[in-house]
C-alpha cells in the first residue's frame, strides 16, 4: 500500500522493537519523512537496514529533553509504539514499566502539544479487554496501557489533539526476535527436545506483521484527512482466532516435522486469555489480507 502522503514528517517510537521497525521500514520504503525517539539503552539490530534513511534521536529521559526534540522536529504525526510488555510483573518490574508505558508516554504527548502537533497514533492492547470486558485488564502492562488512555483523554478535551489507538493481539512475522510462540516451536523443531506446553485450549487471535503495519498507515491517513474527531480505538484483530493445538498442527504440518509438545505439561497462566476481545470496532477500510498458512510460509521461508 503506497501512502499518497510523502511529505509527511513522523516521529516513531518504539521503532527499534518488532512491530516499530516494520512500520518504520514501511514508512521509510513510501517516502515519509522519517524520526525515530530511542533510548540510550535502545538496540537498532532491527533497523540496521534503514538507518541511514531515518533521523534518530535520542531521549535522555527528561521532559526538557523531549520538548527540545520535538522543538527540532515539529512533525506531522507521531506513532506511539514504544513499551515495556511483561505478561507478568515483579515488584523491580514496577518503576520500568511505569517509566517506559505511562511517563515516557506522557512527556511525548506533552511535547506534541506544546510544538502543536496535534495527530496521534497510540498502540493498545486486547488484554485491556479481558473477558470481553469494557476494561479489564489481564495484567498490571495492560492497566498501564489503559492508564496512558486515561491521561490522553485529558489532551483531547483540552486540546486540539486526536488519537487513534489501535489495539493489537498477538502479531507474528519474519526477524521476530521476542520469545513468542513460534521462536519456541523454530527452536523445538531444531533441538528436537520436547517442550512443555498448557493444554493448548486457548484460542489465540494471530496477526501476520505486514497487516498490522496497513493498520497503521490507515490510521494516519484517516488522521490526515481530518476524520478523527477526538479519539478512536480500533481491534487490529484476525477475526479468526485459532486454538493454540490447531495453530501448532498448522505450524508443523507446513514445516513437514512432527513437534515433540507435551501439552499439558505445564499449567494455564494466570489469568490466561481462552477467548480473545472480540467485540472492538474494526478499522475502517482495514481487512487482514494474509492467512495463517500464508503468513507461516512467509516467516519460514524468510527465516531460513
Ligand atoms: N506485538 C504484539 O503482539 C503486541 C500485542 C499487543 C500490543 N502490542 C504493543 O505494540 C507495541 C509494539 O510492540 P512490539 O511487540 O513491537 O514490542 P517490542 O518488540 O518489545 O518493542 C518495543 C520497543 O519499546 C521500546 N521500549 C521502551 N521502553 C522499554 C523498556 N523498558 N524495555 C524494552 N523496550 C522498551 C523499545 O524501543 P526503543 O529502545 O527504541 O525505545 C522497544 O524496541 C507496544 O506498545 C506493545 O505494547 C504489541
Amino acid at each position: 500500500m503506497k501512502s499518497n502522503k510523502k511529505q509527511w514528517k513522523v516521529v516513531i517510537t518504539g521503532a527499534t522493537g518488532f512491530v516499530g521497525s516494520n512500520v518504520a521500514r514501511r514508512l521509510v520504503t513510501d517516502g515519509w519523512d522519517v524520526h525515530l525517539i530511542a533510548r540510550t539503552e535502545s538496540n537498532f539490530s532491527l533497523v540496521q537496514d534503514i538507518l541511514k534513511a531515518v533521523t534518530i534521536h535520542q531521549h535522555d529521559g527528561t521532559t526538557e529533553n523531549m520538548l527540545d526534540i520535538f522543538e527540532r522536529v515539529k512533525p506531522n504525526i507521531v506513532f506511539h509504539l514504544a513499551a515495556l510488555f511483561l505478561a507478568q510483573h515483579e515488584p523491580k518490574d514496577i518503576g520500568p514499566m511505569i517509566k517506559s508505558n505511562v511517563l515516557f508516554a506522557t512527556q511525548l504527548v506533552e511535547a506534541m502539544i506544546a510544538n502543536g502537533v496535534y495527530c496521534l497514533i497510540n498502540t493498545g492492547t486486547s488484554w485491556q479487554h479481558f473477558e470481553n470486558k469494557e476494561y479489564n485488564p489481564v495484567c498490571l502492562y495492560a492497566a498501564t496501557k489503559q492508564a496512558f488512555e486515561s491521561i490522553l483523554e485529558f489532551y483531547v478535551e483540552t486540546t486540539p489533539l486526536k488519537v487513534i489507538t489501535l489495539k493489537l493481539f498477538d502479531t507474528y512475522g519474519p526477524n521476530d526476535p521476542r520469545n513468542k510462540l513460534f521462536t519456541l516451536l523454530r527452536n523445538v523443531a531444531k533441538e528436537e527436545k520436547s517442550l512443555p506446553m498448557s493444554p493448548g485450549e486457548q484460542l489465540i487471535n494471530l496477526v501476520y506483521i505486514d497487516d498490522v503495519v496497513d493498520a497503521f498507515v490507515l490510521a494516519a491517513e484517516r488522521l490526515q484527512k481530518g476524520k478523527v474527531e477526538k479519539h478512536e480505538a480500533y481491534a487490529v484483530s484476525s477475526g479468526t482466532p485459532i486454538r493454540l493445538r490447531d495453530i501448532v498442527d498448522i505450524y508443523s504440518r507446513i514445516i513437514g516435522k512432527d513437534l515433540p509438545i507435551e501439552w499439558g505439561g505445564r499449567p494455564y497462566r494466570n489469568r490466561e486469555v481462552m477467548v480473545p476481545w472480540n467485540n472492538g470496532m474494526q478499522l475502517p477500510d482495514w481487512q487482514p489480507k494474509i492467512s495463517i498458512e500464508e503468513g507461516i510460509r512467509r516467516m519460514e521461508l524468510s527465516n531460513d
